[in-house]
């Protein structure tokens, strides 16, 4: 069919989703405690100011967890799904596959249940009102102890939803410095022993070695960001000769300062050594309320594709989706 149909992402976190707004709403619904020693939480503005102003991944994952602990009820999930699912729509993506962190709700005392349910809500009433297609991905928090994801990997309720098809497969997001994909081999080696589908975040923050433990000792079937990749030209071309995606997401890196601007992204060598990638929002609500179709946009300021380039990264996002063959057909 036709390739400008597709705005499609394959890296939005739904807890970086979540608005000041809605961050606000729900702190006073649930009696919520947001610090108050912080300057940063006194309103929605100040929150919003704060965002402007990240040092690094691991200042901007203070504050993104500090946030998703307002989400309590099934309700809330769904609202929270629901908000990034108008603006997916406004921006004409027609599938998304959207990764969710249950150890962070888990923790907190949520059920697995209710989150999936509050998603599972959206996600029918996104496809009926906007013909949105979408899959969950499922992600495990690396500077949590090992034990931890392999504890949540074994919750009966979160392994089925992950073998009957209810959540598409397994990522591993949150500090990647310091927390190589080595540290996740057996959590990795039992999901593939399901036959699940695997991708990680590597190579954002951490070294192009990442990349290479993550295809090697993880068996990821994807790279989310992977930036890195160019500073190892060798594992470069083999990422291209294989095919995999990479999932880039250019404001995210500009925000938690991996590079000054988008120019300086490796847009233009990916296209040159044929590496595949995406380009995706990761936490559009943290970082400058940048969704899907700004970061299209930021590309093509910098980097002034062709209409046939932007064809092989439309093209390559569908090819490297986690939906049924039949949905990639008819996007194709
Ligand atoms: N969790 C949410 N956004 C993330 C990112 N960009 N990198 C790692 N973990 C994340
Ligand atoms: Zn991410």
């Amino acid at each position: 069919a036709d390739a400008y149909s597709w705005p499609g992402e394959h890296h939005i976190h739904i807890e970086g989703a979540l608005t000041p707004e809605l961050l606000f709403q729900l702190a006073s619904s649930n009696g919520v405690t947001l610090p108050t020693d912080d300057h940063a939480f006194q309103s929605v503005s100040t929150l919003y100011e704060r965002y402007q102003h990240f040092e690094s991944l691991d200042d901007f994952l203070h504050y993104y967890y500090i946030g998703m602990s307002v989400l309590v009820t099934e309700s809330d999930f769904e609202a929270l799904a629901w908000d990034y699912f108008q603006h997916a729509a406004r921006d004409g993506v027609v599938h998304a596959e959207v990764f969710f962190d249950p150890q962070a709700h888990l923790s907190r005392g949520i059920s697995y249940e209710t989150i999936l349910s509050g998603f599972k809500t959206a996600q029918t009433r996104a496809l009926e009102e906007f013909g949105i297609t979408s899959e969950l991905i499922c992600c495990f928090l690396r500077h949590l102890p090992v034990p931890d994801s392999l504890a949540a990997f074994n919750i009966p309720e979160l392994q089925a939803s992950l073998t009957n098809g209810s959540v598409a497969g397994i990522g591993l997001d949150s500090s990647e410095s310091g927390f190589p994909p080595l540290l996740f081999k057996d959590l990795y080696q039992q999901a593939a022993a399901f036959g699940i589908r695997r991708t990680a975040h590597a190579g954002e923050e951490g070294p192009a070695s990442y990349i290479r433990d993550a295809l090697d000792t993880l068996g990821v079937s994807r790279v989310d960001h992977g930036v890195a990749l160019v500073q190892d030209r060798e594992l470069m071309a083999r990422v291209a000769e294989q095919g995999t995606l990479l999932t880039v997401c250019p404001w995210s890196n500009v925000f938690l300062k991996g590079v000054r601007s988008v120019s300086e992204l490796p847009i233009r060598e990916f296209l040159d050594a044929g590496v595949q990638f995406s380009i995706n929002s990761d936490d559009p609500a943290y970082f400058g309320n940048h969704y899907i179709l700004d970061n299209f946009c930021a590309v093509q300021e910098a980097f002034n594709l062709s209409v046939d380039e932007w064809r092989r990264v439309c093209e390559a996002g569908i090819r490297g989706s986690w939906c049924s063959e039949q949905r990639k057909a008819e996007m194709l």
